[in-house]
């Protein structure tokens, strides 16, 4: 069966060909036009959407070698996300879908990028636990099943990846922060600066990270600019520690809570150096093993909604085109 996926729910448009479990193209367009303004523009991201969507349609089509004829599934993501992002991405999946007399079937952004560690690792089975770090969710998830899903924990306040983007902000990095905060750490000592693990401690599997994006600030507000900019690689290793830190004690304590020793990480955080190599210290203390997907499965993408929608076709969810954009959607709708 070959399914194609559409992802517009944020700031990346994107489009993915999956045939029989096997990507066979992933185009993704990063909308460049928000760094000037330090973060996502709805209105203009929409509009982006609108703009290219068609073309990397035609693209991802074309990578994979297959005309709209091949195509048995269209998958597009239904939400969590922007609302009018993922209305350009709904309304144009069910125009398609609508015209070629082809199965449409709404996928949630959040299963996706968890089951998106299924597309390079084989030998990952259920149950396993995933620890979910995006832009929008910090979240850890027990899987048991396809569509079995169950959050254990989540923020309390910022996102890990949102975290990302303040800290660079304020540093003036550029947007999106992450992939630059990590850059730069890698120069850095991440003893430098003692930052706080938000709710360490709490005896729950939540996170916080508002504390720690203020200690930044209120560290660096003395600073001229030439001693910040000397300080860089100390401040984003610094940071970074402590919130990675957090992430893998959190992982920790819900591997020995729950018993389950498989366990995967997903979002656009999961592309974080340190957090894969702390993930791989932690699978050598593990009975089970860790997995996670390969960097451009990490953040938003069109093969892993393809590759969800693949999986509900295979296991039966039901396709329908009565659905609409959901800003708000959970892992527990699912
Ligand atoms: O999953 P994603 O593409 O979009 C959402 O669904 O939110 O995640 C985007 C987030 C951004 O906050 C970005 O700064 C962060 O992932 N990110 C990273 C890295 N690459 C992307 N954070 C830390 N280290 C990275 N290497
Ligand atoms: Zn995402």
């Amino acid at each position: 069966m070959i399914v194609l996926g559409i992802e517009t729910s944020c700031d990346e448009t994107s489009v993915g060909v999956v045939a029989d479990g096997v990507v066979r193209s992933n185009i993704i367009a990063s909308q460049q036009v928000h760094g000037e303004y330090g973060g996502v523009v709805p209105e203009v991201a929409s509009r982006e959407h609108e703009r290219i969507l068609a073309h990397v349609t035609e693209s991802a089509l074309q990578t994979a070698e297959v005309s709209l004829s091949d195509i048995d599934g269209i998958a597009v993501t239904a939400g969590p996300g922007l609302m009018g992002s993922l209305l350009v991405g709904v309304s144009f999946g069910k125009g398609l879908a609508f015209r070629n007399g082809l199965p449409i079937i709404s996928v949630n952004h959040i299963e996706a990028h968890l089951l998106a560690n299924f597309i390079d690792n084989p030998g990952l089975t259920y149950p396993f636990l995933c620890l979910l770090v995006s832009g929008g969710h910090t979240q850890i998830i027990r899987v048991d099943a396809f569509g079995g899903y169950r959050m254990l924990g989540t923020t309390i306040d910022d996102a890990a990846g949102e975290a990302f983007d303040k800290v660079a902000r304020l540093l003036d990095l550029g947007y999106p922060g992450g992939p630059y905060v990590d850059k730069y750490a890698r120069d850095g000592d991440p003893g430098a600066y003692d930052f706080p693990r938000g709710l360490i401690d709490s005896g729950d599997l939540n996170f916080s990270f508002s504390g720690l994006k203020t200690a930044v600030f209120y560290t660096i507000a003395p600073m001229d600019e030439e001693t910040r900019r000397r300080q860089i690689p100390d401040l984003c290793a610094s940071f970074q520690a402590a919130v990675i830190d957090s992430l893998v004690t959190k992982i920790q304590q819900a591997v020995d809570r729950t018993g389950i020793t498989n366990v995967t990480i997903a979002g656009g955080v999961a592309a974080n150096s340190r957090l894969r190599q702390q993930m791989n210290e932690l699978s050598e203390q593990l009975e089970g093993q860790v997995f996670y997907p390969a960097f451009e499965y990490c953040t938003d993408n069109g093969a892993m909604i393809a590759y969800a929608g693949w999986m509900a076709f295979r296991h039966d969810r039901p396709a329908n085109i009565h659905f609409t954009a959901e800003p708000r959607l959970s892992i527990s709708s699912t």
